[in-house]
């Protein structure tokens, strides 16, 4: 299968020469297409500075990242937001919902941005919601429901594009 991600020698410090912390030391590893990879390591090991690098959102110190062939640490914001948009999933480990939002709306904002046709939103909303068994909370805001219900709407709206690669922070721990 076609290698899909590659980190190189990434390394992540934050602070200064005198309060430093690594939080990544020098890893190297490679994901192919159609792979399901879990990372496991205790908590503060650099597990959520690892997912927030690969996902854009965060830049390394130093290595490279390759998504689908595209070194994302030489790129620039501008073209940095278009390939997040265009390529990547991302469940944050506090799902980040916005609480003015239904939950519907939660997941059609992924569709929104990405310049889908208004006529096509409802639907692939529907259909992704029946995947994911929250159809019936489609019309709840985000603080009326479960943390399992959220973290299934965030889920939702990170495969609704059905992008690449889909990154999930703890994405289990309220199911
Ligand atoms: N913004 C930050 N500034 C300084 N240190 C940070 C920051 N974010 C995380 N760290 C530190 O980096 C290390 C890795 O944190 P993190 O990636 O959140 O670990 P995990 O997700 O595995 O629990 C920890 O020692 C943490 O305290
Ligand atoms: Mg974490």
């Amino acid at each position: 299968m076609k290698e899909i991600l590659r980190l190189e020698h990434i390394q992540k410090y934050y602070g200064d020469q005198d309060n430093l912390t690594k939080a990544i030391d020098d890893i190297s590893f490679s994901v192919h297409a159609g792979e399901f990879v879990g990372i496991m390591g205790a908590s503060g090991s650099g597990k959520t500075t690892m997912l927030n690098c690969i996902s854009t959102i965060d830049t390394v110190s130093a290595g490279h990242i390759f998504l689908d062939g595209t070194d994302v640490t030489e790129l620039k914001e501008k073209e940095l937001a278009r390939f997040r948009r265009e390529n990547l999933g991302f469940v944050f480990q506090d799902f980040n919902l916005l609480d003015t939002l239904t939950v519907s709306e939660n997941i059609a904002l992924a569709l929104t941005i990405n310049n889908v046709p208004a006529a096509q939103i409802d639907g692939k909303v529907r259909e992704t919601a029946k995947t994911l068994g929250i159809t019936d909370i489609l019309e709840k805001y985000p603080y009326q429901v479960s943390g399992g219900q959220k973290q299934r709407c965030a889920c939702a709206r990170a495969i609704i594009n059905q992008p690449k690669l889909i990154l999930a922070d703890e994405p289990t721990g309220n199911a």
